[in-house]
């Protein structure tokens, strides 16, 4: 596959439900779009002290990211901010001071919460945070997303009616990878 993504789920519960809407949204990408989950839940928190005596997670997150065309984030609404979880990865992967891993990897954003507002104060939050780690991210279009029966149908995939808007949106974000790879991977 010529573009490579990675994928970070900001929830690391086993029965996340933003981790169901990344796996279904992966169903959804062009052939020539693969994907590969970046861990975060055995990260440290992140201490500056640890800075230069990296873990192996740390070591690994900060290659896999290196190795990626562009980034998929999915994240959960926590208290009205990206989750923990998310903010230490994100973290992680800016440093050392000078070796931002995420600079200039095309991002696209979404969330699923269980909530009526459906993440879209977690991912306003997000774009500032992306903001100043220059990741350019796509700004359309948004995806809030309300938790409701039937958003998945019972083979995982995108239930009916969800499925044309998310299509859109993978369609998009497909097409902000490739602008920003200048046709390269
Ligand atoms: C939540 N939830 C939540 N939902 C929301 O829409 N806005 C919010 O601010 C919050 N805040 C919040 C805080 C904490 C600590 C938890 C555990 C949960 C509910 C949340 O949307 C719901 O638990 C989702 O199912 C979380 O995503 P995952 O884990 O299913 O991917």
């Amino acid at each position: 596959n010529t573009y490579r993504i990675a994928v970070v789920v900001g929830s690391i519960r086993k029965e996340s439900l933003n981790r169901r809407l990344a796996d279904a949204l992966v169903r959804l990408a062009p052939a020539d779009f693969s994907f590969h989950d970046l861990r975060i839940d055995d990260l440290p928190l992140y201490n500056h002290d640890d800075e230069e005596h990296p873990t192996e997670a740390m070591q690994r997150l900060r290659r896999e990211i290196a190795g990626s065309s562009g980034v998929m984030i999915v994240t959960p609404e926590y208290n009205r901010s990206i989750s923990g979880a998310l903010k230490n990865a994100l973290d992680h992967g800016s440093r050392p001071y000078g070796h931002n891993s995420w600079e200039g990897k095309p991002a696209g954003i979404i969330g699923l919460s269980s909530g009526a507002c459906g993440t879209a104060m977690a991912q306003q939050h997000l774009r500032n945070i992306l903001a100043v780690l220059d990741v350019p991210t796509l700004g359309q279009p948004e995806a809030f997303i309300g938790y409701y029966e039937g958003l998945f149908d019972e083979e995982g995939n995108i239930g009916p009616k969800s499925r044309d808007f998310l299509q859109g949106w993978m369609d998009r974000f497909a097409a902000w990878v490739r602008l920003h790879a200048g046709g390269r991977a």
